[in-house]
Protein backbone atom coordinates (compact mmCIF):
# COMPACT_ATOMS: atom_id res chain seq x y z
CA UNK A 1 0.00 0.00 0.00
CA UNK A 2 3.12 2.53 0.73
CA UNK A 3 4.20 2.58 -2.68
CA UNK A 4 0.85 2.73 -4.70
CA UNK A 5 0.17 5.99 -2.01
CA UNK A 6 3.46 6.82 -3.18
CA UNK A 7 2.73 6.49 -6.84
CA UNK A 8 -0.44 8.50 -6.49
CA UNK A 9 1.10 11.46 -5.08
CA UNK A 10 3.57 11.24 -7.80
CA UNK A 11 0.63 11.21 -10.15
CA UNK A 12 -1.07 14.09 -8.40
CA UNK A 13 2.37 16.07 -9.35
CA UNK A 14 2.57 15.06 -13.25
CA UNK A 15 0.57 18.31 -15.32
CA UNK A 16 -2.48 17.47 -17.27
CA UNK A 17 -1.07 15.59 -20.59
CA UNK A 18 -1.21 16.27 -23.93
CA UNK A 19 -3.49 13.91 -25.30
CA UNK A 20 -1.54 13.30 -28.92
CA UNK A 21 1.62 12.34 -27.07
CA UNK A 22 0.74 8.77 -25.15
CA UNK A 23 -2.11 6.22 -26.04
CA UNK A 24 -4.49 6.77 -23.47
CA UNK A 25 -4.03 3.40 -21.51
CA UNK A 26 -0.38 4.59 -20.86
CA UNK A 27 -1.39 7.61 -19.87
CA UNK A 28 -1.58 8.39 -15.76
CA UNK A 29 -5.33 8.37 -16.79
CA UNK A 30 -5.11 5.63 -18.04
CA UNK A 31 -3.11 4.00 -15.28
CA UNK A 32 -5.08 5.00 -12.67
CA UNK A 33 -8.90 3.89 -14.83
CA UNK A 34 -6.91 0.05 -14.46
CA UNK A 35 -6.08 0.81 -10.55
CA UNK A 36 -10.01 2.02 -10.13
CA UNK A 37 -10.92 -1.13 -12.04
CA UNK A 38 -8.58 -3.50 -9.72
CA UNK A 39 -10.00 -2.04 -6.12
CA UNK A 40 -13.47 -2.58 -7.73
CA UNK A 41 -13.39 -6.12 -9.19
CA UNK A 42 -11.83 -7.01 -5.31
CA UNK A 43 -14.92 -5.10 -3.85
CA UNK A 44 -17.07 -7.33 -6.07
CA UNK A 45 -15.41 -10.46 -5.42
CA UNK A 46 -16.08 -9.56 -1.18
CA UNK A 47 -19.88 -8.56 -2.45
CA UNK A 48 -20.36 -11.93 -4.00
CA UNK A 49 -18.62 -13.46 -0.65
CA UNK A 50 -20.88 -11.75 1.31
CA UNK A 51 -24.40 -12.21 -0.59
CA UNK A 52 -26.73 -13.54 1.64
CA UNK A 53 -25.92 -11.21 4.12
CA UNK A 54 -25.54 -7.87 2.36
CA UNK A 55 -28.29 -5.43 3.20
CA UNK A 56 -30.16 -3.44 0.95
CA UNK A 57 -28.15 -0.09 1.00
CA UNK A 58 -25.26 -2.26 0.24
CA UNK A 59 -26.67 -3.25 -2.45
CA UNK A 60 -27.80 -0.05 -3.83
CA UNK A 61 -24.33 1.08 -3.96
CA UNK A 62 -23.29 -1.81 -6.21
CA UNK A 63 -25.87 -1.22 -8.63
CA UNK A 64 -24.96 2.29 -8.84
CA UNK A 65 -21.27 0.79 -9.87
CA UNK A 66 -23.06 -1.54 -12.36
CA UNK A 67 -24.93 1.38 -14.07
CA UNK A 68 -21.78 3.28 -13.80
CA UNK A 69 -19.32 0.46 -15.09
CA UNK A 70 -22.05 0.10 -18.30
CA UNK A 71 -21.42 3.79 -18.78
CA UNK A 72 -17.85 3.43 -19.14
CA UNK A 73 -17.94 0.43 -20.84
CA UNK A 74 -19.54 2.42 -23.57
CA UNK A 75 -17.81 5.47 -23.83
CA UNK A 76 -14.52 3.15 -23.98
CA UNK A 77 -15.91 0.82 -26.23
CA UNK A 78 -15.24 2.50 -29.84
CA UNK A 79 -11.77 2.72 -29.45
CA UNK A 80 -9.30 -0.41 -30.39
CA UNK A 81 -6.77 1.03 -27.82
CA UNK A 82 -8.75 0.45 -24.92
CA UNK A 83 -10.61 -2.55 -25.40
CA UNK A 84 -8.89 -4.46 -22.48
CA UNK A 85 -10.15 -1.62 -20.15
CA UNK A 86 -13.84 -1.57 -21.97
CA UNK A 87 -13.73 -5.76 -21.92
CA UNK A 88 -12.90 -5.43 -18.14
CA UNK A 89 -15.70 -2.98 -17.07
CA UNK A 90 -18.23 -5.07 -19.09
CA UNK A 91 -17.50 -8.11 -17.61
CA UNK A 92 -17.64 -6.68 -14.13
CA UNK A 93 -20.67 -4.68 -14.66
CA UNK A 94 -21.93 -8.80 -16.25
CA UNK A 95 -21.22 -10.65 -12.93
CA UNK A 96 -23.06 -7.42 -10.56
CA UNK A 97 -25.89 -7.66 -12.57
CA UNK A 98 -26.19 -11.62 -11.81
CA UNK A 99 -25.15 -11.13 -8.11
CA UNK A 100 -27.39 -8.00 -7.38
CA UNK A 101 -30.63 -10.39 -8.83
CA UNK A 102 -29.25 -13.11 -6.57
CA UNK A 103 -29.23 -10.72 -3.78
CA UNK A 104 -33.32 -9.98 -4.05
CA UNK A 105 -34.01 -13.17 -3.17
CA UNK A 106 -32.31 -12.63 -0.18
CA UNK A 107 -33.16 -9.38 0.70
CA UNK A 108 -36.79 -10.63 0.00
CA UNK A 109 -36.39 -13.20 2.97
CA UNK A 110 -34.14 -10.59 5.41
CA UNK A 111 -36.01 -7.55 5.16
CA UNK A 112 -38.99 -8.24 2.48
CA UNK A 113 -40.84 -4.37 3.74
CA UNK A 114 -37.35 -2.66 3.58
CA UNK A 115 -37.00 -4.48 -0.27
CA UNK A 116 -40.83 -3.95 -1.49
CA UNK A 117 -39.73 -0.32 -0.65
CA UNK A 118 -36.53 0.77 -2.02
CA UNK A 119 -36.67 -1.50 -4.87
CA UNK A 120 -36.86 0.51 -7.44
CA UNK A 121 -33.56 1.78 -6.44
CA UNK A 122 -32.45 -2.02 -7.23
CA UNK A 123 -33.21 -1.65 -10.67
CA UNK A 124 -30.85 -1.02 -13.26
CA UNK A 125 -33.07 1.47 -15.17
CA UNK A 126 -33.03 3.75 -11.94
CA UNK A 127 -29.98 5.09 -11.87
CA UNK A 128 -29.33 7.83 -14.15
CA UNK A 129 -25.78 8.91 -15.22
CA UNK A 130 -25.51 12.90 -15.48
CA UNK A 131 -25.58 13.69 -19.16
CA UNK A 132 -23.98 17.80 -18.09
CA UNK A 133 -21.08 18.62 -15.35
CA UNK A 134 -21.18 21.41 -12.97
CA UNK A 135 -19.43 22.81 -10.16
CA UNK A 136 -20.58 23.09 -6.82
CA UNK A 137 -20.83 27.05 -5.58
CA UNK A 138 -19.52 27.95 -2.33
CA UNK A 139 -21.32 30.91 -1.93
CA UNK A 140 -23.94 28.59 -0.92
CA UNK A 141 -22.78 27.54 2.23
CA UNK A 142 -24.91 27.94 4.80
CA UNK A 143 -23.46 30.18 7.37
CA UNK A 144 -24.62 28.00 10.17
CA UNK A 145 -25.40 24.62 10.67
CA UNK A 146 -28.42 23.12 12.94
CA UNK A 147 -27.45 20.68 15.71
CA UNK A 148 -26.32 16.93 14.37
CA UNK A 149 -29.39 14.90 13.37
CA UNK A 150 -31.86 17.16 12.43
CA UNK A 151 -33.94 14.39 11.15
CA UNK A 152 -34.67 10.97 11.65
CA UNK A 153 -33.64 8.14 9.08
CA UNK A 154 -37.48 6.96 9.49
CA UNK A 155 -38.68 10.05 8.64
CA UNK A 156 -36.34 10.38 5.46
CA UNK A 157 -37.32 6.98 4.73
CA UNK A 158 -41.09 7.80 4.89
CA UNK A 159 -40.56 10.65 2.50
CA UNK A 160 -38.47 8.06 -0.16
CA UNK A 161 -40.98 5.86 0.21
CA UNK A 162 -43.84 8.33 -0.96
CA UNK A 163 -41.77 9.78 -3.70
CA UNK A 164 -41.48 6.24 -5.35
CA UNK A 165 -45.04 5.59 -4.97
CA UNK A 166 -44.24 2.49 -2.71
CA UNK A 167 -46.32 2.58 0.13
CA UNK A 168 -48.90 0.13 1.42
CA UNK A 169 -51.63 3.32 -0.01
CA UNK A 170 -50.95 2.30 -3.29
CA UNK A 171 -49.87 6.21 -4.27
CA UNK A 172 -48.76 7.24 -7.45
CA UNK A 173 -45.13 8.13 -7.51
CA UNK A 174 -44.05 11.68 -7.17
CA UNK A 175 -46.32 12.23 -4.14
CA UNK A 176 -45.03 15.29 -1.47
CA UNK A 177 -46.74 15.69 1.93
CA UNK A 178 -46.52 18.83 3.69
CA UNK A 179 -44.01 17.50 5.95
CA UNK A 180 -42.34 15.99 3.95
CA UNK A 181 -41.61 19.32 1.86
CA UNK A 182 -40.50 21.20 5.01
CA UNK A 183 -38.40 18.22 5.96
CA UNK A 184 -36.34 17.89 2.39
CA UNK A 185 -36.21 21.79 2.06
CA UNK A 186 -35.22 22.56 5.58
CA UNK A 187 -31.80 24.84 5.96
CA UNK A 188 -28.96 24.33 8.21
CA UNK A 189 -29.09 20.41 8.25
CA UNK A 190 -25.81 18.86 8.07
CA UNK A 191 -24.20 14.95 8.05
CA UNK A 192 -27.06 11.85 7.01
CA UNK A 193 -29.87 14.35 7.07
CA UNK A 194 -28.46 16.68 4.45
CA UNK A 195 -27.33 13.89 2.17
CA UNK A 196 -30.90 12.73 2.21
CA UNK A 197 -32.13 15.56 1.51
CA UNK A 198 -29.86 15.50 -1.55
CA UNK A 199 -31.16 11.97 -2.18
CA UNK A 200 -34.44 13.10 -2.31
CA UNK A 201 -34.53 15.28 -4.97
CA UNK A 202 -32.01 13.12 -6.72
CA UNK A 203 -34.51 10.45 -6.64
CA UNK A 204 -37.24 12.83 -7.49
CA UNK A 205 -35.24 13.63 -10.85
CA UNK A 206 -34.38 10.08 -11.28
CA UNK A 207 -38.42 9.65 -10.78
CA UNK A 208 -39.09 12.20 -13.07
CA UNK A 209 -40.80 14.47 -11.00
CA UNK A 210 -41.24 17.62 -12.55
CA UNK A 211 -44.52 19.02 -10.62
CA UNK A 212 -44.66 21.72 -8.23
CA UNK A 213 -42.09 22.12 -5.35
CA UNK A 214 -39.52 19.65 -8.00
CA UNK A 215 -39.64 22.28 -10.76
CA UNK A 216 -36.74 24.04 -8.36
CA UNK A 217 -34.55 20.57 -7.55
CA UNK A 218 -31.85 22.01 -9.24
CA UNK A 219 -32.15 24.86 -7.20
CA UNK A 220 -32.17 22.65 -3.82
CA UNK A 221 -29.86 20.39 -5.30
CA UNK A 222 -27.03 22.89 -5.88
CA UNK A 223 -27.13 24.49 -2.28
CA UNK A 224 -27.12 20.61 -0.72
CA UNK A 225 -23.76 20.00 -2.83
CA UNK A 226 -22.26 22.78 -1.80
CA UNK A 227 -22.74 22.10 1.79
CA UNK A 228 -22.02 18.21 1.26
CA UNK A 229 -18.54 19.96 -0.45
CA UNK A 230 -17.89 21.98 2.66
CA UNK A 231 -18.43 19.09 4.79
CA UNK A 232 -16.13 17.26 2.65
CA UNK A 233 -13.56 19.56 2.93
CA UNK A 234 -14.02 19.59 7.02
CA UNK A 235 -13.19 15.57 6.66
CA UNK A 236 -10.05 16.14 4.59
CA UNK A 237 -9.10 18.73 6.71
CA UNK A 238 -9.35 16.42 10.05
CA UNK A 239 -7.67 14.05 8.19
CA UNK A 240 -10.64 11.39 7.60
CA UNK A 241 -11.01 9.99 10.86
CA UNK A 242 -12.92 7.06 10.42
CA UNK A 243 -16.05 8.17 11.83
CA UNK A 244 -16.13 11.22 8.89
CA UNK A 245 -15.18 8.36 6.00
CA UNK A 246 -18.78 6.81 5.30
CA UNK A 247 -20.32 10.16 4.71
CA UNK A 248 -17.60 11.20 3.04
CA UNK A 249 -18.12 8.81 0.19
CA UNK A 250 -21.74 9.37 0.53
CA UNK A 251 -21.24 12.84 -0.25
CA UNK A 252 -19.00 12.17 -3.52
CA UNK A 253 -21.53 9.02 -4.31
CA UNK A 254 -24.67 11.43 -4.22
CA UNK A 255 -23.38 14.54 -5.43
CA UNK A 256 -21.14 12.86 -8.36
CA UNK A 257 -24.15 11.12 -9.56
CA UNK A 258 -26.19 14.60 -9.57
CA UNK A 259 -23.12 16.07 -11.87
CA UNK A 260 -21.08 18.12 -9.79
CA UNK A 261 -17.07 17.07 -11.19
CA UNK A 262 -15.41 18.76 -8.35
CA UNK A 263 -16.09 16.37 -6.24
CA UNK A 264 -14.13 14.12 -7.76
CA UNK A 265 -10.53 15.05 -6.71
CA UNK A 266 -7.46 13.17 -7.14
CA UNK A 267 -6.22 13.50 -3.98
CA UNK A 268 -9.88 12.14 -2.68
CA UNK A 269 -9.75 9.02 -4.96
CA UNK A 270 -6.20 8.53 -3.51
CA UNK A 271 -7.76 8.64 0.00
CA UNK A 272 -10.12 6.20 -0.91
CA UNK A 273 -8.44 3.37 -2.68
CA UNK A 274 -5.48 3.70 0.07
CA UNK A 275 -8.83 2.64 2.22
CA UNK A 276 -9.63 -0.40 1.09
CA UNK A 277 -8.99 -3.55 2.84
CA UNK A 278 -6.32 -5.62 0.69
CA UNK A 279 -6.95 -9.00 1.67
CA UNK A 280 -10.76 -8.86 1.84
CA UNK A 281 -11.56 -6.11 -0.83
CA UNK A 282 -14.30 -4.50 1.87
CA UNK A 283 -13.82 -1.06 3.39
CA UNK A 284 -14.79 -0.54 7.20
CA UNK A 285 -13.14 0.04 10.34
CA UNK A 286 -9.57 0.50 9.91
CA UNK A 287 -6.90 -2.07 11.44
CA UNK A 288 -6.34 -1.03 15.54
CA UNK A 289 -2.55 -0.52 14.44
CA UNK A 290 -1.00 2.74 13.11
CA UNK A 291 -4.38 4.15 12.61
CA UNK A 292 -5.49 7.46 12.98
CA UNK A 293 -7.07 8.07 16.50
CA UNK A 294 -10.96 8.34 16.84
CA UNK A 295 -12.82 11.39 16.84
CA UNK A 296 -12.66 13.76 19.60
CA UNK A 297 -16.52 14.34 20.75
CA UNK A 298 -16.47 18.39 20.50
CA UNK A 299 -15.21 17.39 17.17
CA UNK A 300 -17.03 20.00 14.32
CA UNK A 301 -20.51 18.78 12.84
CA UNK A 302 -19.08 15.69 10.79
CA UNK A 303 -20.60 12.41 11.51
CA UNK A 304 -21.10 11.07 14.83
CA UNK A 305 -24.57 9.00 14.25
CA UNK A 306 -24.27 5.28 13.66
CA UNK A 307 -26.88 4.37 11.09
CA UNK A 308 -29.30 2.41 12.24
CA UNK A 309 -29.30 -0.21 8.91
CA UNK A 310 -25.40 -0.28 9.20
CA UNK A 311 -24.02 -3.74 9.29
CA UNK A 312 -20.90 -4.77 10.31
CA UNK A 313 -19.04 -7.75 10.00
CA UNK A 314 -17.01 -9.00 12.58
CA UNK A 315 -13.85 -8.81 10.63
CA UNK A 316 -14.72 -5.08 10.22
CA UNK A 317 -16.12 -4.84 6.93
CA UNK A 318 -19.15 -2.41 6.68
CA UNK A 319 -22.10 -2.76 4.14
CA UNK A 320 -22.49 0.52 4.21
CA UNK A 321 -18.81 1.52 3.59
CA UNK A 322 -18.19 -0.68 1.02
CA UNK A 323 -21.39 0.72 -0.96
CA UNK A 324 -20.38 3.98 -0.70
CA UNK A 325 -16.84 3.45 -1.82
CA UNK A 326 -18.09 1.43 -4.78
CA UNK A 327 -20.37 4.03 -6.14
CA UNK A 328 -17.84 6.78 -5.33
CA UNK A 329 -15.29 4.99 -7.02
CA UNK A 330 -17.37 3.78 -10.00
CA UNK A 331 -17.73 7.87 -10.69
CA UNK A 332 -14.12 8.56 -10.35
CA UNK A 333 -13.53 5.91 -13.51
CA UNK A 334 -17.05 7.11 -15.00
CA UNK A 335 -15.65 10.93 -14.99
CA UNK A 336 -12.29 9.80 -15.99
CA UNK A 337 -14.13 7.83 -19.38
CA UNK A 338 -15.99 10.91 -19.97
CA UNK A 339 -12.73 13.17 -20.38
CA UNK A 340 -10.44 11.07 -21.99
CA UNK A 341 -9.11 12.45 -25.09
CA UNK A 342 -11.35 10.25 -27.56
CA UNK A 343 -9.95 10.36 -30.76
CA UNK A 344 -7.61 12.99 -30.19
CA UNK A 345 -10.11 15.18 -30.04
CA UNK A 346 -9.77 18.22 -27.05
CA UNK A 347 -11.80 18.07 -23.93
CA UNK A 348 -14.77 20.38 -23.59
CA UNK A 349 -13.44 23.38 -23.25
CA UNK A 350 -16.25 25.05 -20.87
CA UNK A 351 -17.20 23.60 -17.58
CA UNK A 352 -14.45 20.46 -17.76
CA UNK A 353 -14.05 18.51 -14.50
CA UNK A 354 -10.21 17.79 -15.41
CA UNK A 355 -8.85 20.58 -13.75
CA UNK A 356 -10.44 19.48 -10.48
CA UNK A 357 -9.61 15.91 -11.12
CA UNK A 358 -6.27 16.94 -11.56
CA UNK A 359 -6.10 19.39 -8.98
CA UNK A 360 -3.91 18.43 -5.94
CA UNK A 361 -3.87 21.36 -4.00
CA UNK A 362 -6.29 22.39 -1.55
CA UNK A 363 -9.10 24.67 -1.64
CA UNK A 364 -8.89 24.42 -5.62
C1 LIG B 1 -23.38 31.29 -6.81
O1 LIG B 1 -24.54 31.55 -6.07
C2 LIG B 1 -24.78 32.94 -5.88
C3 LIG B 1 -25.96 33.06 -4.91
O2 LIG B 1 -27.09 32.37 -5.39
C4 LIG B 1 -25.06 33.57 -7.24
O3 LIG B 1 -25.30 34.95 -7.09
C5 LIG B 1 -23.84 33.35 -8.14
O4 LIG B 1 -24.10 33.83 -9.43
C6 LIG B 1 -23.50 31.88 -8.21
N1 LIG B 1 -22.24 31.71 -8.91
C7 LIG B 1 -22.12 30.89 -9.94
C8 LIG B 1 -20.75 30.80 -10.53
O5 LIG B 1 -23.04 30.26 -10.39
Amino acid sequence: MARLRLFLLLLLALPPQPSSLLPWPDTAQGTMAGLILTALEKATLFLEDRLPNINLDGAVGFQVLEVQLQGVQKKWASDPLLQPLSLRAGQLANTLSVLLQKSIFYLRKSDPTYLREFQPSLQPGFWKLPHAWTRTNASLVYPRLEPVDSFSEESSDACLVQLLGTGTDSSQPCRLSNFCRTLMTKTGCSDYSLSHQLLFFLWARMQGCTEGLFHQSQHYIDIFCANMMELNRRAEAVGYTYRTRDLFMENIMFCGMAGFSDFYKLRWLEAILSWQKPQLGCFGKPDAKGELPEDTPHRQGVLRRVRRREKMFTDGCSCHNTATAVAALGGFLYILAEFHPDNGEPHPPAQSPESSYQDGTPNA
